[in-house]
């Protein structure tokens, strides 16, 4: 088939990769005249894992080209996928600009019928505005031309998106023609062989479906977020907790994981987005706000911590940072959890010197001018990021970090002191290493409560972490 893709970001160039990796042939369109010089030169614009590679190889075989033109791209395509970006207006609804123009631009162009796929996550009903924006284009240019508009969340994951691509646990086909379904059928057939993971729904259902998914993850994390913050001020170990919870098969294991909060390009938006959605139809979605709230309660956590351990002096501090990106596994910085800490620190008059194994690139993007002044400082490896810091603070669970050597840390920070952002460590462990440790939730492990069996616990006697009020002032907000 001849497929065309609008936008080659993380979504778009993974997907068309992965069709012209079966056999079709992909034109991948783009605005940013940067991003298709790099990707015609032969560089692959984002980390993701094999992506290199698979470009590379269907370039060469010729299934694969981009370019900016969308005249060259859309005369081709029986198949035009929308995967351009849909960002957060300030008031947290979707902004469609993109998805839009893309329509308008299809219906200015098309001349032969075609099949218009979203695949953006967009709110409800913003398929049957991509159908009347291209109903209009061709009016206006007096032309009927027949085209279907259909609807195909995509569910990869940043880190394991070829993977996710290549074997997805689902396909949601949202549209009421059979014509369009039998071609989404076609095209995706490569990907369904032992057994048909399509589902077919209507339009406004497939729309939803994918922030169902994303809004349900975001609460199980939220979720657990919070149960972090009771369990520490009662002296339980969240991570016992998350075990004894998970082998519930109703429960399971996965996306219970406590930590500095969720970040990436989906979440936030997506639960803000779906939140929006609700009030627009005078639905107040009350668990999704506080889903949301929470979150960020979460991701100022580690900034706290660090506060509370050096007792508010942080002017003048350096501190390591390990993983900026939102996740392991990709370079994404878009709303990550470690940027709200950086930011914090630098509001407070810190030093940052950080490393991530595959995000440098972008936090020199974001962060220019603090990289100009030497607010933050990009290590070339995690040892370096170690060299004088007054203490370390992990963000990110990339596997380098798991097991570092405790020797070096030691050697390195002026004083062993580690704010384990992801639990990734055993506090028994760094107790043996001689190492401050300062995990999410793990209460058990960091201050035993003083718990007088007749009155509950005594406040008084946790530690200053867990107090009501912290004894140095409130760490400004
Ligand atoms: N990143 C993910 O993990 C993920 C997963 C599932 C769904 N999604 C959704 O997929 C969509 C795309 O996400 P992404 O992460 O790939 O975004 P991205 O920002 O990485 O890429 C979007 C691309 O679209 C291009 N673009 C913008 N306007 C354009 C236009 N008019 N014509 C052609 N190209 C245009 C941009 O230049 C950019 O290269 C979003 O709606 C997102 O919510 C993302």
């Amino acid at each position: 088939m001849h497929v065309t893709i609008f936008g080659t970001g993380y979504v778009g160039l993974v997907t068309g990769t992965c069709f012209a990796d079966v056999g079709n042939d992909v034109v991948g369109v783009d605005i940013d005249q940067n991003r298709i010089d790099r990707l015609n030169g032969g560089e692959v614009p984002i980390y993701e894992p094999g992506l290199k590679e698979m470009v590379g190889r269907n370039r060469r075989a010729g299934r694969l080209t981009f370019t900016t033109d969308p005249a060259v791209a859309v005369v081709g395509g029986e198949m035009v996928f929308i995967c351009v970006g849909t960002p957060p207006l300030p008031d947290g609804s979707s902004d469609l600009r993109a998805v839009e123009s893309v329509a308008k631009t299809v219906g200015e162009l098309m001349t032969e019928p075609k099949i218009i796929v979203t695949k953006s996550t967009v709110p409800v009903g913003t398929s049957d505005r991509v159908r009347a924006i291209v109903s209009r284009a061709l009016a206006e240019r007096g032309v009927e031309i027949p085209f279907e508009v259909v609807s195909n969340p995509e569910f990869l994951k940043e880190g394991a998106a070829i993977d996710d691509f290549m074997k997805p646990d689902r396909i949601v086909v949202g549209s009421d023609s059979p014509k369009a379904i039998e071609s989404m059928r076609e095209l995706y057939a490569p990907f369904n062989r032992n057994h048909s993971r399509l589902m077919v729904m209507d339009v406004r259902s497939s729309e939803f479906t994918k922030y169902a998914a994303n809004a349900m993850l975001a609460t199980k994390i939220s979720f657990m977020n919070e149960l972090a913050s009771i369990a520490e001020r009662v002296g339980v170990d969240i991570e016992s907790v998350r075990v004894g919870i998970g082998s519930d098969p109703r429960i399971g294991y996965s996306f219970i994981y406590p930590g500095c909060g969720y970040g990436g390009s989906c979440f936030p938006k997506d639960v803000r987005s779906l939140e929006r959605v609700a009030a627009s139809v005078g639905y107040d979605a009350q668990l999704l706000r506080a889903v949301e709230d929470v979150n960020e309660r979460q991701k100022r956590v580690l900034f706290q911590r660090v506060w509370e351990h050096f007792g508010g002096k942080l002017a003048g501090k350096t501190l390591a940072v390990w993983g900026l990106s939102f996740k392991p596994n990709t370079d994404d910085m878009r709303d990550a959890p470690s940027r709200a800490l950086i930011e914090s620190l630098w509001e407070v008059g810190a030093k940052v010197r950080a490393f991530d194994p595959e995000a440098m690139v972008e936090a020199r993007r974001h962060y220019p001018a603090e990289v100009g002044s030497g607010a933050l400082i990009l290590a070339d490896n995690e040892e370096e990021a170690l060299e004088g810091a007054d203490a370390l603070v992990i963000c990110t669970e990339w596997r380098a970090f798991r097991s570092p050597d405790w020797d070096v840390v030691r050697a390195s920070l002026k004083r062993p002191v580690v704010f384990d952002g992801r639990n990734i460590h055993d506090p028994e462990r760094m107790e043996r290493e001689e190492i401050t440790y300062y995990g999410i939730g793990r209460g058990a492990s960091i201050t035993q409560p003083e718990l007088d069996p007749l009155d509950g616990f005594v406040r008084e006697a946790v530690g200053s972490v867990y107090a009501d009020g912290i004894a140095q002032g409130a760490p400004p907000t």
